[in-house]
Formats: structure tokens, sequence, C-alpha cells
């Protein structure tokens, strides 16, 4: 079932995400469904806040971007209660969007080595560590759960000239081929 994603300004988006518990109801469902709304939103990672879940789970799949980031070749999963540790501190800039902030992609500085821990759809754990553009899906999506998004890692400058556009999202008037939610009127 594709579910709504919810938009830039949905306060949903920024509260901190609590751990999924290890009985949580209809899990591997859930999971479907992210994937789903994913796909037909053609992104390549969804955190649950942004379909109004304020949960640490997060689905990615990366393999459309192995062409030009082996590291992404074949790499779909799920990460329940996630936690990335930074192995080196220099960073890259490189182009991000997200399904929250439709019509915008920006640089982005993040690190390009970490560790993750995780668990998967099984409860199982799982550490790897990983590097490149899938290191980078991997700290977009996990901000998410953090209640951050990429645009607060874009400079306030560029922020100010972008103003407008972000007005728009939060306004909901961006145009949009997926369906979406917005935040509730400001009175
Ligand atoms: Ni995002």
């Amino acid at each position: 079932m594709k579910l709504p994603i919810y938009l830039y300004g949905h306060p949903v988006l920024r509260a901190e995400a609590q751990p999924v518990p290890a009985d949580y109801n209809d899990l591997k469902k859930l999971i479907d469904d992210m994937f789903e709304t994913m796909y037909a939103a053609e992104g390549c990672g969804l955190a649950a806040p942004q379909i109004g879940l304020s949960l640490q789970l997060v689905v990615i799949d990366a393999d459309v971007l192995g062409e030009d980031f082996p590291e992404c070749k074949g790499r779909k999963f799920a990460l329940i209660n996630p936690e990335v540790t930074v192995l080196d501190g220099d960073e890259v800039s490189r182009s991000e969007g997200c399904l929250s902030l439709p019509g915008l992609s920006e640089n982005v500085n993040r690190v390009e080595h970490i560790r993750l821990k995780w668990l998967d759809e099984d409860m199982q754990p799982h550490e790897e560590e990983m590097s490149g553009f899938l290191a980078r899906i991997v700290q977009h999506e996990c901000d998410h759960l953090k209640g951050q998004v990429y645009m607060d890692h874009v400079s306030p400058t560029r922020r100010l000239l972008l103003r407008t556009k972000l007005r728009n999202i939060v306004d909901g008037k961006t145009r949009c081929e997926y369906k979406t939610k917005t935040a509730p009127r400001r009175k």
C-alpha cells in the first residue's frame, strides 16, 4: 500500500524518532509499504518519519545508483534502530535530494566512511563499514530519525536564496507526482 509522504514543514519530520520495539505489530507489512511508497516516488531511501511515523526505521534501495557509485550496486535493506559511527572525518560535497523536499537538490558535505549497526526486518543484528554514496544515503536517512533534513546542512545564505521554494513546500504549493501531506495550517 502506497502511503502519503510528509513534506518539509511538518512537525513529525522534526521529532526525535523512537526505537522500534521488538514486538512491533506488522513490521514486515510496514516495511513493504515503505518500499512501495519509495519506489512509486522514485526515491532510493525513505525514513519512517517521512510517512508520519516517529520510529527508527529506514528503507534503502541504492541499486539504481550502482552505475555511478559501485558501492550502491545491489544494496537494498531495511534498517531498524540504526546507529552510525563516523570512521573518517574528511567530508565530501555531493548533491542530495529528499522526497520530503520535492523539486530541490543541494550540495551537502558528509563524511565518506561510517560504521553502521542495525537490526534487519527479522530483528537480527548487523554491523558493517560503508563508504561513498552508500554511506551518504545512510547518513541522510538516519538524519531523519534525529529530526533533521539535509537542508539543515545547507548554508544559511543558500537557504535564504531558496526561501520561496521552501515556503511553497511548507504551504503545500509545490506540484508533486506522488501523494503528500503538508504541515497543518499555521494560525
Ligand atoms: Ni530525505
